[in-house]
């Protein structure tokens, strides 16, 4: 079912959870990814780097509906950092651009698919007509109770830990409890796998709170090249690892 363009909030059945099933096994409810690479996917090509962000698109589209049928209650990728701002102009653009036609073209399907959208980061500081775009999906969304979607913009996880320990000094005692209440997360379930993609092995400013206990997945794949099948991989890689939160 999809909603009417002027509803406020998608009409869906309420999703009770039974109808997603688990992949065997390995019960990652929350995923993030660092989609990196799209600029070597396109320089490997002689094509403009903008070809590679539109590539990632797509591939954002394949792994958002992938994610409905693992069993995946959050998703969350990083699409624009708080450094991505030293980009040219130009590249900024193409990608505020990219964020906007995904939108468009792409909230039904997230309605009819109950898929709940949600941000993080700063995303304010966007241009004035997507901030609106973003709202009015957020707002669309809201009562969704499928898979989350998190889209990380203009987002610093350093910047969001100082955010969430101002909030909590505020409020009373700053503890580990206090600040993660109020870190952009709050509410997400725990962070259970982190994936970055073409070869690089370093969190860039990226969940650095809540990957604490994460399991974490590399492959040299660029992101526009990332399948379900390797989101998969990732998968089958966590529910082989032990997890022990720092226990014996
Ligand atoms: C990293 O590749 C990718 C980004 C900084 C942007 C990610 C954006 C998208 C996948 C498209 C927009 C997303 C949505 C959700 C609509 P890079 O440019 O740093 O690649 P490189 O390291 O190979 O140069």
């Amino acid at each position: 079912m999809t909603a009417g363009a002027t509803s406020t909030h998608c009409i869906v059945e309420p999703d009770t959870g039974q109808d997603r099933e688990r992949v065997d096994g390995r019960g990652a409810r929350h995923v993030a990814i660092i989609m990196d690479g799209n600029g070597r996917w396109a320089r490997k090509r002689l094509l403009p780097r903008v070809v590679g962000h539109q590539r990632g698109v797509e591939a954002v589209r394949r792994i958002v509906r992938a994610a409905q049928g693992m069993g995946l209650d959050a998703l969350t990728l990083y699409a624009f950092s708080t450094e991505n701002w030293r980009r040219p102009e130009e590249e900024i653009a193409a990608l505020m651009g990219l964020l906007k036609r995904f939108i468009l073209s792409d909230l039904d399907e997230f309605c009819a698919n109950n898929v709940r959208l949600q941000i993080i980061g700063d995303y304010r500081a966007f241009p004035p007509d997507v901030v609106a775009l973003i709202e009015q999906a957020l707002a669309r969304t809201s009562a969704n109770t499928g898979v989350t979607l998190v889209i990380a913009l203009n987002y610093g996880s350093q910047d969001e830990i100082a955010r969430a320990a101002a909030k909590a000094a505020a409020k009373g005692p700053v503890t580990p409890e206090s600040i993660s209440a109020e870190l952009d997360t709050a509410g997400l379930p725990p962070l259970d796998l982190l994936i970055r993609t073409s070869g690089e092995i370093r969190l860039s400013n990226f969940l650095l709170w809540q990957a604490a206990y994460a399991e974490m997945w590399f492959t040299d794949v660029h992101w526009p090249d990332f399948t379900p099948a390797h989101l998969e991989e990732a998968l089958a890689h966590f529910g082989k690892r032990e997890r022990r939160f720092g226990g014996a």
